[in-house]
């Protein structure tokens, strides 16, 4: 492994068993905890899948640096199968522990260990930050490489010109060398690996406050005021 993939997976296998406290401390001053953000963004790539593909339940979803696997337990009941890879292998195992049903591996950073086209959704969630830029264009570029023909690319990362996603940074242990990515990169990153339809919408511009208000922020997606976002891409036939 290059050794600085080899050091963001090392610095997150420190957090197996203390991911979720880490963030509650720095979201503590919003009065939300990691579950409220979890539960909102995974309803929104469900939402998100649901309107894009005629039967969510046959699909097959890859999440890309899946961590200790938050978001599994939303996805599984829904769609057809998950599988998560992530560089860390102390958070496989911890994900692997509470969802059995899901197939994890663990990789080297470099080339997803997957053949080509084998997904219909490969997504990732906070994931693009940790990885070093010089890497960004590698980690789409595979990405898109085992997503099929007319599949989707989802990425979902902070917002850097949110002052309270730049608070949340700032105070999270584990993102001290976070590099955040501005809407406009992750568009040419995604449309640089061969995606169309490539789009950025808005998420969380409201706290996660349960159903109405997920409905709620879904009116201001066009609006420039999330503390997150979603890049979509279709992956061309
Ligand atoms: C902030 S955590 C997010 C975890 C999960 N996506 C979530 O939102 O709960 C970032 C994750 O990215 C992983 N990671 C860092 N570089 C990676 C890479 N090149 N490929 C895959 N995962 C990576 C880390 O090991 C860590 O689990």
């Amino acid at each position: 492994m290059d050794p600085q993939q080899q050091a963001i997976a090392e610095e997150f296998d420190g957090y197996r068993e203390t991911y979720d406290q880490a963030v509650n401390r720095a979201i503590a001053f919003s009065g939300q905890k990691v579950e409220s953000f979890t539960r909102a963004k995974a309803n929104d790539l469900l939402r998100t899948v649901s309107s894009r593909f005629a039967s969510p339940s046959q699909l097959n979803l890859l999440d890309v640096g899946c961590g200790i696997g938050n978001y599994h337990p939303f996805l599984t009941p829904v769609v057809g199968a998950v599988s998560g890879v992530d560089v860390s292998r102390a958070c496989i195992e911890k994900a692997q522990q509470r969802n059995p049903e899901v197939s994890y591996s663990v990789y080297d950073g470099d080339r997803l260990p997957y053949p080509d086209g084998q997904f219909d959704v490969t997504f990732c969630v906070c994931v693009l930050h940790h990885v070093p830029p010089d890497r960004w264009a590698q980690f789409v570029s595979e990405m898109r490489r085992v997503t099929r023909a007319g599949g989707l690319i989802i990425v979902y990362e902070h917002n850097p010109r949110h002052p309270l996603t730049r608070k949340v940074v700032r105070d999270c242990d584990f993102d001290r060398d976070a590099v955040l990515l501005t809407k406009t990169q992750t568009r040419e990153l995604l449309t640089t690996a061969g995606c169309t339809d490539v789009a950025t919408n808005s998420i969380l511009t409201v706290p996660p406050m349960g159903a109405f208000v997920e409905k709620l922020d879904g009116l201001f997606a066009k609006l420039p005021f999330g503390s997150q976002y979603r890049a979509i891409g279709r992956v061309m036939d």
